[in-house]
């Protein structure tokens, strides 16, 4: 018997991510047509949560297609790479003109761009959609980040913003621009929660050398911290983390755990895509070196071998001063890596041309993702009052936080260098601020060099022009 076509949306690709999604989905009232390729997933997603709200499930991906209302909009959430293109290579002759694919996962933007186009010529709608806050995100309410035809967010719009994360009564989700605008968003939101992730690491690094503290102290200060300015998701479990007990051993829970920090790989697409941009968004790299730099176990063996002794005893006297410091230190490398997480998405919306709305994209991750955090009201303030800021770093709200943090977070950095406790986040991120806000920087000498050696040319400060010097001759001037 053919399927009736009763479902408003369907979900394939029922792991952990896309099941959740799905109940999200049918618990807001939608009827969720559902598959997956075992059909085993099938069948426990409705054993188990049937109940929760109107699901269609099918066992063949042709009975999935029929069973969903027209246009059709087919949530694809398996494993980025071949595993998706495999999918929607199925699922393209199935499909009719003005049907919508969906792709949830974490796709890199270049992936999806090709994508976009490919079914584009099917005359079918490809969205990539960045999904970010984890499982529990996909099941309470998520941020989602559609990229795609605006008519394809006609369709989706409703449904998304009816299961995203809901703050002040205004949906963590909106239209951020065409092909795979969506998914580079994602992109970077994932950048700066390594960016995040390591100052967090490194505040408590700090706070553990500098105060011989215990985790579970050190937990109580992220507390506090909580209730301030720094308040979000990332501190917050950052003290139920510290907290922890592992129970095996009695320990706390991350002196037992290997300090190696993995990676999906998102953090590494962000760099590799401002690197091709030219925007230094320093503390998202140095965030993602470090994670490769603790898996480098062998090198870090030989040098513990080589130089037992890193630096001085530290003696931290005015434990308050200093817990204050690093806080002021956090917040400021964090102002920091977020200005530059916005000036890639700027620059990626330029380059591709998106029109990306940056006080919008603020906007979606106060509430859902995993940087979901109180100051991102703040960022939405200074882009919505000011769509062409220089930087984050000289809206007003974020440059005083800046301005009273300065003297604390140079201290921090000065002392964590004479004590050998690597800060690579907050030291590149100061470094930054102080390049930036410099009068003269030494690039004029590299200019000087390349022309030495490659005739490569400079300008000058009081003419316009190009310059050469002839250095292997009179070195008399030329204009090139
Ligand atoms: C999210 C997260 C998520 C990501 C994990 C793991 O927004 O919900 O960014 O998409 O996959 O955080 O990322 P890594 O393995 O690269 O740390």
């Amino acid at each position: 018997m053919a399927q009736q076509a009763t479902a408003q949306i369907g979900v394939t690709g029922l792991a952990v991510m896309g099941r959740n999604l799905a109940r999200n989905l049918a618990r807001n009232g939608f009827t969720v047509a559902v598959h997956n390729r075992s059909p085993q997933r099938t069948r426990s997603l409705i054993a188990e949560h049937g109940d929760e709200g109107s699901f269609v499930p099918s066992e063949s991906l042709a009975d999935f297609v029929a069973s969903l209302e027209r246009p059709r909009a087919v949530i694809v959430m398996v494993k980025a790479g071949a595993p998706t293109d495999a999918v929607i290579d199925e699922l393209v002759p199935l499909l009719e003109e003005g049907d919508i694919v969906v792709d949830c996962g974490n796709a890199h933007f270049a992936d999806t761009r090709r994508r976009e186009e490919a079914l584009r010529g099917h005359g079918l709608h490809f969205v990539g959609t960045g999904v970010s806050g984890g499982e529990e995100g996909a099941l309470r309410g998520p941020s989602i980040m559609p990229g795609g035809s605006v008519e394809s967010y006609r369709k989706l719009g409703p449904i998304f913003e009816k299961i995203a994360a809901q703050v002040d009564g205004v949906p963590c989700c909106r239209h951020i621009g065409p092909d795979g605008a969506g998914h580079f968003v994602k992109m970077v939101h994932n950048g700066i929660e390594y960016a995040d992730m390591q100052l967090i690491a490194e505040a408590y690094d700090l706070l553990r050398a500098g105060l011989s503290a215990s985790p579970a102290e050190i937990a109580e200060i992220f507390r506090e911290w909580n209730g301030g300015e720094l308040e979000s998701f990332l501190i917050e479990i950052t003290a139920d983390v510290l907290g922890h007990t592992d129970a095996a051993t009695g320990r706390p829970f991350v002196d037992i755990v290997l300090d190696q920090a993995e990676q999906k790989g998102t953090g590494r697409w962000t760099v590799q895509s401002a690197l091709d941009l030219g925007i230094p968004i320093t503390g998202i790299a140095e965030a993602t070196f470090a994670r490769s730099l603790s898996g480098h176990a062998d090198q870090r063996a030989a040098a513990r071998r080589a130089f037992p002794d890193a630096g001085e005893k530290w003696q931290v006297d005015d434990r308050e001063t200093f817990v204050e410091d690093v806080r002021r230190a956090l917040l400021a490398s964090k102002i920091v890596a977020y200005a530059q997480g916005f000036d890639h998405i700027r620059a990626g919306s330029r380059e591709y041309d998106w029109d990306i709305d940056l006080g919008g994209t603020a906007t979606i991750w106060r509430g859902g993702c995993i940087i979901r955090a109180r100051f991102l009201d703040r960022i939405r303030e200074a882009y919505d009052a000011e769509p062409e800021l220089a930087t984050l770093l000289v809206a007003p709200w974020f440059a005083d936080r800046v301005n009273a943090g300065v003297p604390g977070w140079r201290r921090v950095v000065a002392d964590a260098a004479r004590a050998g406790v690597p800060t690579p986040a907050f030291s590149s991120s100061l470094a930054y601020f102080d390049a930036l806000r410099a009068e003269r920087l030494p690039a004029a000498l590299i200019q000087g060099l390349r022309d030495d050696f490659g005739a490569h040319t400079y300008h000058r400060v009081d003419r316009d022009g190009s310059f050469h010097t002839r250095w292997a001759g009179d070195r008399s001037e030329v204009e090139a």
